[in-house]
């Protein structure tokens, strides 16, 4: 599980290995992948995100992990703060090499953001869906963030560090102190599903989507994306960076991934890019 031997020594001295996941969970869950990923844990680091765009450049093997207990400056989208919890919360970011063009690679938050659903599905957490473009939302509130970052290598291919940041059983406290509202993945009895069984089933359920991604695009996902959104054919306001508006019904998605809208005359209009926030419209 920790072939550090494979990884340019300055890596071990930069970040002490801390595992805190159940090693036999995690194996488990990687019965069935053709090669089991490189899966560090660190108690402790400010970013996962961050370090792995550090460490890039040196060269970090295809599918390695990073998954930290606690982040001191986890990174959101829109240069927000992502808050989490050294008990209650999965951080991690997964390091993926895509011979695909920048604009190509667009729709990556999306497809992993689908992977993760289908991930908590199969973990019998059915009440999950996605809110475009990459949340994770369970009733009315969000669970899951994705932050893919790139880089351009020598090699002229592309870096993607695909972070995810996923509310377990998150303390009452921390919920209150965020903007946002936010919700966890414990069930009605105050359960929670343990962090190894859902990170192994997440990488379990990444990889080979990220493969058939780095084949043949977004596109084959826009279908089954939309099967689970959680606005889909609702009316909806998507909101700009300047402050305009664009309203109409949540109908699909272009082979980018970007939203396509429905006006009230009945013409498609699609929108891009991640500064679009989507609210559902006041009745
Ligand atoms: C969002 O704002 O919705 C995206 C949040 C992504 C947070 C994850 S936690 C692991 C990884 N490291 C970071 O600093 N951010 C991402």
């Amino acid at each position: 599980m920790y072939p550090t031997s494979l990884l340019p020594p300055l890596f071990p001295t930069l970040v002490p290995l801390e595992p805190f996941l159940d090693e036999s969970a995690l194996q488990q869950e990687f019965r069935d992948l053709p090669s089991v990923p490189v899966l560090w844990q660190v108690q402790s680091i400010d970013s996962t995100n961050r370090c792995l765009l550090e460490w890039a450049p040196q060269g970090l093997p295809q599918h390695f992990c990073l998954v930290a207990r606690q982040q001191s400056a986890g990174r959101g989208r829109r240069g927000r703060a992502w808050i989490s919890d050294a008990e209650g919360s999965l951080t991690f970011s997964l390091w993926w090499i895509f011979d695909r063009s920048l604009q190509e690679l667009s729709g990556l938050p999306l497809a992993v953001s689908l992977g993760m659903v289908e991930a908590l599905h199969s973990l019998g957490m059915t009440s999950v869906g996605v809110k475009w473009p990459n949340d994770l939302w369970r009733e009315g509130r969000k669970v899951a963030g994705v932050l893919v970052e790139t880089t351009r290598l020598s090699s002229g291919q592309v870096g993607a560090v695909i972070g995810i940041g996923l509310n377990i059983a998150l303390p009452s406290s921390l919920q209150d102190t965020c903007v946002l509202s936010l919700n966890d993945l414990r069930d009605e009895a105050g359960q929670a599903p343990a962090r190894a069984t859902v990170l192994g089933r997440l990488l379990n359920t990444l990889i080979p989507l990220l493969e058939s991604f780095a084949q043949s695009g977004f596109a084959p996902f826009a279908e089954t994306w939309m099967t689970h959104c959680v606005h889909r054919n609702q009316q909806v306001t998507l909101l700009h960076p300047n402050q305009t508006r664009s309203q109409g019904e949540c109908v699909g998605l272009s082979s980018l991934g970007g939203l396509i809208l429905r006006d009230p005359a009945g013409e498609p209009h699609t929108y891009h890019g991640g500064e679009l926030s989507l609210r559902l419209e006041a009745p």
